[in-house]
C-alpha cells in the first residue's frame, strides 16, 4: 500500500483522475471500477475536463460500479446510476452499452449478483478500481462484519452508513439495503486507488493502516494487495502522520 498525503483536494483529484485518463490513453479498452459518494467527484471532474480538452477518450472503456441501492430504478434521482450519469457518464464519450451496474430492482437478487460477477470476469477483470472509504471502514457497501465477502451480494446497510448517506435523500426515503460488489471482486482489481477526504475519515484510515487485517474493518484487507495507492488530505491523515 502506498500512501500519499496531499495538501489540497485538487491535487488528489488531478492525480487520481490522471491515473484513469492515463489508463484510457495507454489501453483504450481498459476496464474501470467506479465509486459514488462525494469523495470521487473531483477525480470525475478532472476526467471530464480531460475529455473536453480532447486529451482523453473513454469511448471504448468498460465501467463497473461498486454498488446500487435496492429498490431504486436506474432513473431514480437518488440511484447511484443517476449519480454516475450526472457526474461522469453523460459528460464524456463513455458508451452506454459499456456501462455496467448491479440492478437494485432485480427480483432474483442471487441471479443478478451472479450475472454481474460473470460480466466482470468476461471483461477480463477490473484494471483500476476507485474507492472511497466509509467512516466505519467499509469499501463499496461491504460493511464491518465477521468475514470478508467474495462476490456481489445483498447487504443490509448499517445505521452509521444510513446516517451518512441520508443527506442525499431529502425528498425520498433512503433504502435500507443495497447490492454491492464483494471484497473478493474489489481485491481482484489489478490496481486500486483509495481516496479519503476530511477529518471524519481519520479514524477509518488509522484503523486501515495501523490495525490488523479484519472484516471488522473491511478496508484493512487492502494491505494484502500489491498495487494500492491511498490518497489522503491532511485531515484524513491526521492520525497517521507518524507512519506516512
Ligand atoms: P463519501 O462515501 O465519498 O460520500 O464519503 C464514501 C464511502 O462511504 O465509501
Amino acid at each position: 500500500m502506498q500512501t500519499t498525503v496531499f495538501s489540497s483536494e485538487q491535487d488528489i483529484a488531478r492525480t487520481a483522475g490522471e491515473i484513469f485518463c492515463g489508463f484510457a490513453r495507454r489501453k483504450p479498452k481498459a476496464v474501470f471500477g467506479f465509486a459514488t459518494g462525494s469523495t470521487p467527484l473531483g477525480a470525475y471532474s478532472y476526467m471530464v475536463s480531460e475529455y473536453r480538452a480532447g486529451r482523453t477518450s473513454f469511448s471504448q472503456i468498460k465501467t463497473f460500479n461498486l454498488d446500487e441501492y435496492c429498490g431504486l430504478p436506474k432513473d431514480h434521482q437518488n440511484s447511484f446510476f443517476a449519480f454516475m450519469q450526472q457526474n461522469l457518464f453523460s459528460q464524456t464519450d463513455i458508451v452506454a452499452e459499456n456501462i455496467h451496474f448491479l440492478d437494485g430492482t432485480a427480483a432474483d437478487v442471487r441471479k443478478e449478483c451472479e450475472r454481474y460477477d460473470a460480466k466482470i470476469n468476461a471483461a477480463g477483470g477490473i484494471d483500476v478500481q476507485l474507492l472511497g472509504i466509509g467512516c466505519n471502514g467499509h469499501i463499496g457497501f461491504n460493511e464491518p462484519g465477521n468475514y470478508f465477502s467474495e462476490g456481489s451480494f445483498k447487504v443490509k446497510l448499517t445505521a452509521n452508513t444510513m446516517e451518512e448517506n441520508s443527506v442525499y435523500f431529502d425528498d425520498a426515503e433512503m433504502p435500507g439495503y443495497a447490492l454491492t460488489m464483494g471484497i473478493g471482486s474489489i481485491f481482484r482489481a489489478r490496481k486500486i486507488v483509495l481516496i479519503a477526504l476530511g477529518e471524519q475519515k481519520a479514524q477509518a484510515i488509522n484503523e486501515m493502516l495501523r490495525g490488523k487485517i479484519t472484516p471488522r474493518c473491511p478496508a484493512s484487507i487492502l494491505k494484502l494487495h500489491d498495487n494500492v495507492s491511498v490518497f489522503l488530505d491532511e485531515t484524513a491523515a491526521s492520525l497517521v502522520r507518524d507512519i506516512v
